[in-house]
């Protein structure tokens, strides 16, 4: 890049610089305080040419100096990474929005790949009309927007047979904060018209593990969403892309993704994702 309309800094200012600090001016560090800091009183590189025109990056990633500000994987702890987890780096967050790229994920077989046009989604068992919904018939209904957290079961897990891991990010990351945005997943249901004997949804995603999960009709019909954007963008592949439930409150393995299928039962399916994990005993021992 040609540096032929660059203004230079003039001399003065710099000098102005080095007289302030030899007069005594606080900074963070004393002992440089005393010295001429070359980051004041030279002229820097990125003084003396274009920085990068508006159209370097269309869609923006964080800047290479946050590069530890990441998920962080522990390998020790399952055998492969398409059924694991990854924590979120909430030591180096601020605010209460968590950035999706280093909001924790967690996969029983693996993040999929599915596009838009590819998308359907069926409401079927006992309703009037089983339904099955494209993408764009999903955008139709009427949207909402809800900042909701998610945590997974096992958040806070590694401290639980003493402490294992140091940092909170290894400790407490296994959550996100994001504001989604969704349909009610009671208007998709009641354009299928659910039947009074409904008193459950069983839904499950279309990856190979389909993680299907049982949940009671009084939670689908109050604020359970069909969400297919977080923080405004698009979900991340990693979170569900292009659709995913979002089940506010409620444990995070409720919450499934890439979700394809909401059946409407007067039972709870006691699926395989939901009887072999993710059980707690209840007070009578069961
Ligand atoms: N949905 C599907 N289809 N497959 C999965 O493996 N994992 C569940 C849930 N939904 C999962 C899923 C679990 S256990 C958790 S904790 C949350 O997704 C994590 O959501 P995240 O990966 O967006 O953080």
């Amino acid at each position: 890049m040609s540096n032929r309309n660059v203004k230079q800094p003039s001399r003065r200012a710099f000098l102005g610089g080095a007289a302030a600090i030899g007069a005594g001016v606080v900074t963070s560090s004393t002992a440089q305080a005393q010295a001429a800091d070359p980051l004041i009183v030279n002229p820097q590189d990125w003084a003396q040419s274009f920085g990068d025109g508006v159209d370097a990056t269309p869609y923006g990633l964080p800047i290479e100096y946050e590069a530890d500000v990441i998920r962080r994987n522990v390998e020790w702890l399952t055998a492969d990474t398409v059924s694991s987890i990854n924590f979120t780096p909430i030591h180096a967050l601020d605010g209460t929005i968590t950035p999706q790229g280093c909001a924790f994920e967690r996969h029983h077989s693996g993040a999929i790949d599915l596009k838009k046009s590819d998308y359907r989604l069926m409401i079927n068992g006992l309703v009037d009309t089983p339904l099955v919904f494209t993408y764009e018939d999903l955008e139709r209904f009427p949207r909402e927007n809800h900042v909701y957290f998610c945590e997974c079961a096992a958040n806070t897990g590694m401290e639980w047979a003493g402490a294992q891991l140091n940092g909170a990010q290894f400790t407490h990351g296994m959550i996100h904060n994001m504001e989604y945005t969704g349909v009610p997943l009671r208007l998709l249901l009641q354009e299928a018209g659910y039947d009074s004997s409904g008193k459950w949804v069983f839904v499950e995603g279309a990856d190979a593990s389909s993680n299907g999960r049982s949940i009671p009709m009084e939670k689908a019909l109050d604020d359970v969403l069909v969400a297919f954007k977080a923080n405004g963008e698009a979900l991340r592949k990693e979170h569900g892309y292009p659709v995913r439930l979002v089940v506010p409150g409620w444990e995070g393995n409720m919450w499934v993704k890439w979700i394809r299928r909401i059946e409407v039962t007067d039972e709870p399916v006691e699926s395989r994702e939901e009887t072999s994990k993710y059980t707690d005993t209840l007070e009578d021992g069961t």
